[in-house]
């Protein structure tokens, strides 16, 4: 990513979250009335007149994956809760709105909103622009991954580390480097027991075709080059060097009961790319 550029990848989950709430029918698999008002009128514009390509096959899958996975982290989410974590950690929140649509369960809990500085300001821009407020529990903590340590800029925001967390970090493997990869396992590792993560993985160039290019190719054309590739045996085997169990998948039922039956296109992913891991389980 370009040293002041806010993430364009950030952008182009946030409308494909925006596309569902105008254009994909009901039940909401994630409903999310917060995300139009983030984007610039223009995008706003092309969402509402439907010229966004939502009905191409490929941004169909993306959409079903990028929606599955951040449902399936609020309800992981919410189950942590009830187990007593306190802290959540949203990694390259990106234009991510939880903070702004949270549940009543979600209001004693810390949210600390960690992205790259450039796209923490853009963000923050288009809250302010769009009056929303920020929610009190809202902490913000700009961090470059690749340059900070992920520990000390939490540090400097209040974040306590002995408290059990939560964290969040959807989208955002592919673009650390295997090292960054490595402290953040490390970081997570370090939580309290039942702490918890749910990420996504994958990287796997898939080939370009000719006029498509493939998500990495398009990634690297917006200034985000993808930086790791990981299988779930390479999932498994970086946990383990981090000290962490194996991970937890969604099942095929739940999985289903998201994106089964569904009458707009939406459905299970070809390939699963989500999973999380519990500190400390068996
Ligand atoms: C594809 S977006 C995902 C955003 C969000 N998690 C979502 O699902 O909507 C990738 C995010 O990772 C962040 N990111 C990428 N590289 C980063 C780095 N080196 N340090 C901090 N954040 C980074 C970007 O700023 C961006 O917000």
């Amino acid at each position: 990513m370009a040293e002041r550029e806010a993430s364009k990848t950030a952008i182009g989950v946030a409308m494909l979250r925006a596309v569902h709430q105008l254009w994909d029918g009901p039940p909401k698999i994630l409903d999310d009335p917060v995300v139009m008002s983030l984007l610039s009128a223009e995008l706003q514009d092309r969402i509402r007149a439907g010229t966004t390509g939502f009905l191409e096959p490929r941004s169909i899958a993306l959409r079903a994956h990028v929606l599955l996975r951040s449902r399936y982290a609020e309800e992981r989410l919410e189950q942590a809760v009830a187990r007593g974590v306190t802290q959540l950690v949203v990694l390259g929140a990106g234009f991510d709105t939880f903070a702004h649509r949270q549940p009543p369960w979600a209001r004693a809990i810390n949210i600390f909103e960690v992205d790259h500085p450039a796209s923490q300001r853009l963000k923050r821009e288009r809250l302010a622009t769009a009056a929303i407020p920020v929610p009190p529990n809202v902490i913000y903590a700009p961090v470059d991954f690749e340059h900070d340590t992920l520990t000390g800029g939490l540090a400097r925001v209040g974040f306590d580390p002995h408290r059990k967390t939560f964290v969040s970090c959807l989208g955002v493997l592919v673009y650390l480097t295997g090292e960054a990869i490595a402290e953040l396992f490390a970081f997570i590792a370090s939580l309290p027991p039942r702490s918890e993560c749910v990420f996504t993985f994958g990287g796997a160039r898939g080939l370009d075709e000719p006029g498509k290019p493939s998500l990495a190719t398009a990634a690297a054309a917006v200034g985000e080059p993808w930086q790791s590739s990981m299988e779930i045996d390479d999932v498994i085997a970086a946990l383990a060097r981090a000290g962490l169990p194996e991970p937890v998948l969604p099942t095929p039922a739940e999985i289903h009961s998201y994106l089964g039956n569904r009458t707009d296109g939406l459905g299970p992913p070809k390939r699963n790319r989500i999973a999380s891991v519990v500190v400390g389980a068996k």
